[in-house]
């Protein structure tokens, strides 16, 4: 089998030039995903179509090569397979009917899998189509992630009704964060099963939270998924990514247990730095430094390669590419990651 560069950088190898990819790498920047969007209907639609969700996973490896490839779906697939309601608003993202802490007692994590078949066949076929040295990464929301969008019924700055929802009601809280640890440790075994090399926790809305409720409603959920993932499948790397964590960074991958440690670009590079003398890091471009292009995307690019560039490194950006960011851009942020410019 041909060696997969993004793999041996995740199980800690300095790899050089360093494996890359992009958080939301398949979307709305690309012309052919915007296309595909338009046939698939709505964007839960194109989720839960094997045949464009594969399409679409393919396209910016067709056009750049990516090292890793990430499955196309979305994190908010798992409490609608609870049977919570979702819809994707154009201009407003994801709309939730708010939970309730009397509606959690009837959510059952063992019902998933049948709403999410449709994944798990995305995920085997990409198995098949992605060329071999391309690795394919398989993801969930963290449970707190995920809860701040049931909890709100839509995404917010602060997640301000989750913080007071904790704090009003911890039983409840520990109750839904069980439910979507088990949900999401049991889906990310399926994907594991299917075919996906690598998983990323997304912990978006980690860096919102006090020391106690970060360690309570981040850590120990995403502690759990790992174990029982490990206790399935002990050599599949596992990315986790609590964005915004701040000092809170240093320890989250010796209490949780993951194996990479995606950095979101607020890290100073000489913390980022220290993290990796412990293991693997994944990140951390200021997305809009890879929007702006120019000078300010040669200069993030050459401050990540000096400082983190002997590895173990996987660079990416500190969040996701958004939807205005050029073609050209991300050509030549690949040019310098890769050396050719
Ligand atoms: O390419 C990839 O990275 C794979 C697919 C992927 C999507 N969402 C597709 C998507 C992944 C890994 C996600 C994760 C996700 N989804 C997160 C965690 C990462 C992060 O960005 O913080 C979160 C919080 C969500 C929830 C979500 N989905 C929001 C808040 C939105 C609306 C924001 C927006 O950009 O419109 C989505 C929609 C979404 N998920 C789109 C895509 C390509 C855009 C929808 C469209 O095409 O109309």
């Amino acid at each position: 089998m041909t060696v997969r560069k993004f793999l041996l950088a995740a199980k800690g190898q300095g790899v050089f030039p360093p494996p890359v990819w992009l958080m939301r790498q398949a979307g709305r920047y690309l012309p052919e995903y915007r296309e595909t969007r338009k046939k698939a209907g709505s964007f839960l639609d194109l989720c839960y179509n094997p045949e464009l969700a594969v399409e679409v996973t393919l396209q910016p490896i067709r056009r750049f090569g990516f090292d890793a490839s990430i499955l196309f779906s979305d994190i908010l697939v798992v409490p609608h397979a609870l049977g919570r309601d979702l819809r994707f608003e154009e201009g407003r993202g994801p709309v939730m009917t708010p939970i309730e802490p009397g509606d959690i007692a009837s959510l059952e994590p063992e019902s998933i899998h049948e709403k999410l078949e449709p994944v798990y066949e995305t995920v085997r076929r990409l198995r098949v189509e992605l060329p071999d040295e391309t690795a394919l990464v398989g993801f969930c929301g963290a449970p707190w992630t995920v809860a701040t969008y049931m909890i709100a019924g839509h995404g917010t700055p602060d997640q301000a009704p989750s913080r007071v929802f904790g704090y009003r009601h911890p039983e409840a809280m520990d109750e839904l964060l069980g439910k979507l640890t088990e949900a999401s440790a049991a889906y990310l075994i399926r994907q594991i099963e299917n075919g996906a090399d690598a998983i990323q926790i997304f912990d978006s809305w980690a860096g919102v939270l006090d020391q106690p409720s970060f360690e309570r409603w981040c850590v120990k959920p995403v502690t759990e998924i790992v174990k029982r993932v490990k206790a399935r499948f002990p050599d599949v790397p596992v990315i986790g990514f609590p964005r915004n964590a701040g000092l809170l960074y240093a320890n989250y991958r010796s209490s949780t247990g993951v194996d990479v440690l995606g950095l979101d670009w607020t890290v100073p590079m000489s913390q980022a730095s220290e993290l990796q003398t412990q293991g693997p890091v994944q990140g951390n471009l200021d997305p809009m430094r890879l929007l702006a292009g120019g000078k300010a995307l040669e200069e993030g690019v050459r401050t990540i390669l000096e400082t983190l560039g002997n590895g173990p490194l996987i660079f990416n950006l500190g969040h996701g590419i958004t939807p205005q960011t050029p073609i050209e851009h991300v050509e030549q942020m690949l040019k310098l990651v890769r050396k050719q410019a």
